[in-house]
């Protein structure tokens, strides 16, 4: 595993942006898998910015997204599939047939997953896969237990991520979906990369049980110190107590 540690948080996300970059630009038809989350807007933002100004070009990505909440529409403004609209897929030229997110509301949740990893397969697996991490440990919405065998599926959301991603629902965490599909742990691992990014001290406390804590279920961020090209970037204030830790030889 390669970690990055940068000064500012801007240093975490234009790193980001660069690996993703790269990957569009040594590919000829690019998968990308992506996240959502505030620390993710930066970095779309960064590759609007290089779209805008000719230095990337979508028209042969696809892509497929990491998870969204059960129930919300794709036009709900508090869905995945909205979020992405508005931070990446409204900007650039990826083809909308080549953009794939769960989709929450199917009648058939269990069929909707299944389809979900076959359209994966179907487009040669994912090539570059973009995580963050959430309060509990989760990568996707993994949350603890999540097994690293896990497909996508549809999951109970923890009252920590409920709270975390309240902001978005007013908040409060009682208007947060209790359920979400997402990718599983070992729908992940197959990315043929990993990058993670983790920005502020507010994640320092969890970024340091991702990474100095046991390998285990309970933290799905840990498996991928499991996958052979992982990266995980991060800002000075969320590697502060891993450094600590890290020096004390834990
Ligand atoms: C949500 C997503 C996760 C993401 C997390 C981090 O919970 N499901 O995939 O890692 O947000 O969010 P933020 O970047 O806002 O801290």
């Amino acid at each position: 595993m390669n970690i990055i540690v940068t000064d500012r948080p801007e240093q975490a996300f234009k790193k980001a942006a660069d690996i993703i970059a790269c990957e569009i630009h040594h590919n000829p038809r690019p998968v990308l898998g992506l996240a959502t989350g505030r620390t993710m807007e930066s970095v779309y933002r960064l590759l609007v910015e290089r779209y805008e100004t000719a230095m990337l070009d979508f028209s042969t990505t696809t892509s497929f997204n990491l998870d969204e909440y059960v129930g919300l529409l794709p036009t709900d403004k508090n869905s995945y599939r909205h979020y992405m609209q508005k931070h990446l897929f409204a900007h650039v030229n990826m083809p909308v047939a080549q953009i794939h997110v769960p989709n929450g509301t199917a009648t058939d949740l269990d069929a909707e997953c299944a389809e979900y990893e076959a359209n994966i397969q179907g487009a040669g697996g994912i090539g570059l896969q973009i995580l963050g991490i959430g309060n509990t440990g989760h990568i996707g919405f993994n949350e603890p237990p999540s097994p690293f065998d896990s497909r996508t599926r549809v999951v109970h959301l923890d009252d920590i991520t409920r709270r975390q991603n309240s902001g978005m629902f007013g908040n409060d965490p009682s208007r947060v979906p209790e359920r979400a599909l997402t990718m599983g742990v070992g729908t992940i691992l197959e990315a043929r990369k990993l990058v993670l990014v983790a920005t502020g001290a507010g994640k320092a406390s969890i970024v340091d049980a991702a990474l100095n804590g046991p390998i285990n279920e309970n933290v799905s961020a840990t498996a991928i110190r499991l996958h052979p090209d992982s990266t995980v970037i991060l800002d000075d204030a969320a590697a502060s107590i891993w450094k600590g830790n890290r020096r004390q030889g834990s």
